[in-house]
């Protein structure tokens, strides 16, 4: 079982690794899905992207998190955070780490003035654990193909997001 003592940065960890692992957790056409297209060009964010650890400091899990935006139909970009991938290595799933990895990046935001999080997900994981919701989303879309029931947000006042709008790179 991981705890919050075994995450650290990812930027501490060498990218190749980080590849390695996403290679592992997803199917080899990963770069092909429409998350990719939707932060092409971008940077992870630094302070929301972490490492998992095991016992013996082998990597064993990451999340990363991009800044995105939802361009309203006025043209308005709505700035928000696009959380993932989150993943985990096969033989080490089911012991909590995607929980702590996700709890981490959540717990990172700027409690002041915390952005709405998007994500490709599954509702029955991050709506159980972390109130994730495709509701909002019925009426935005992306730039490639997206399941409507697995683009979720996740956001302190739902009332405030745009009904309809693009998610793309933020240019801001
Ligand atoms: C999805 C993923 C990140 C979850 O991480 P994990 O470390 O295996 O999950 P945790 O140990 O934190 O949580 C386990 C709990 O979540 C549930 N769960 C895990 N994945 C689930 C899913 N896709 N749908 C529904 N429930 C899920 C488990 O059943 C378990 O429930 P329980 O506590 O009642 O037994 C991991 O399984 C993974 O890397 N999968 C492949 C890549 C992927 O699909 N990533 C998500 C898209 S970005």
């Amino acid at each position: 079982m991981s705890s919050v003592a075994n995450l650290i940065p990812l930027d501490h960890v060498d990218p190749a690794l980080v590849e390695a692992l996403l290679d592992r957790a997803f199917e080899p056409e990963r770069r092909t899905r429409t998350a990719y297209q939707l932060r092409e060009g971008l940077e992870a964010l630094p302070a929301l992207s972490f490492a998992a650890l095991d016992g013996s400091d082998h990597l064993v899990g990451t999340i990363q998190c991009w800044p995105v935006g939802l361009t309203d139909p006025a043209g308005r970009a709505h700035p928000m955070i696009m959380v993932g991938p989150v993943a985990v290595l096969p033989e080490q799933q089911g012991a909590g780490y995607g929980k702590a990895l996700m709890s981490a990046a959540l717990a990172a935001l700027n409690p002041r003035a915390p952005l709405p999080q998007v994500m490709i997900g599954d509702p029955e994981y991050y709506g159980r654990f972390w109130g994730f919701t495709a509701e909002p989303t019925a009426g935005w879309r992306l730039p490639g193909p997206w399941e409507p029931r697995r683009l979720l947000v996740r956001c302190d006042n739902p009332a405030v997001l745009p009904r309809e709008g693009l998610l793309g790179p933020w240019r801001g």
